[in-house]
């Protein structure tokens, strides 16, 4: 092992954890109880339909506002945690989401989803998030399935 592996091996090491550090860190984040209940009438009434669908809710007098509709909720590899949903919601272009053509969720690297952050309040987003983190469900990696040799 030469000088160069051993300090690409540090930086490798630093940038891994580095951002449990530092001001942006998430460390500390942690939200009060909320209700559930009143968290599906929030997503009811701030009209989140018009561009997600989510198992379970539906709104007979909203109109699509998208082509490719968002799904809220259902499985996933990893846990989608509270401070996720809730940096999905108040930063949407902060990470697009994963599994549709880019430019019919984002334009310009930025999400397509409109800004609540002036109409919302700070209850109607502990609720609206109590309701939605248990309707991602976490599913086992699946293995692929390789043909034996003989
Ligand atoms: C005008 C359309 C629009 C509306 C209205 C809208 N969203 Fe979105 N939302 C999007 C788009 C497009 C994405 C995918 C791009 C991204 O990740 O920001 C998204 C992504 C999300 C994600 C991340 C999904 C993932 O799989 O990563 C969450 C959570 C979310 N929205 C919640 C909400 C909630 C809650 C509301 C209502 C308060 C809402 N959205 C209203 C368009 C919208």
């Amino acid at each position: 092992m030469n000088i160069y592996s051993v300090l690409l091996l540090i930086i490798g090491f630093i940038s891994l954890t580095g951002c449990e550090y530092g001001p942006n860190a998430s460390r500390g984040f942690s939200l009060p109880e909320g209700d559930a209940a009143n968290g599906q009438q929030v997503l009811v009434k701030h009209k989140c339909l018009a561009c997600h669908t989510l198992e379970g809710v539906s709104d007979d007098t909203i109109e699509p506002e998208l082509a490719t509709l968002v799904q809220l909720g259902g499985r996933t590899t990893k846990v989608t945690t509270y401070a996720e949903l809730v940096t999905s919601i108040i930063n949407p272009s902060h990470k697009i989401a994963q599994g549709y053509m880019l430019d019919s969720v984002s334009e310009s690297g930025k999400s397509k989803m409109r800004n609540y952050n002036d109409v919302m309040t700070v209850t109607e987003l502990v609720d609206l998030v109590t309701f939605l983190q248990p309707t991602y469900k976490v599913k086992p990696n699946e293995y692929t399935p390789y043909g034996r040799y003989y």
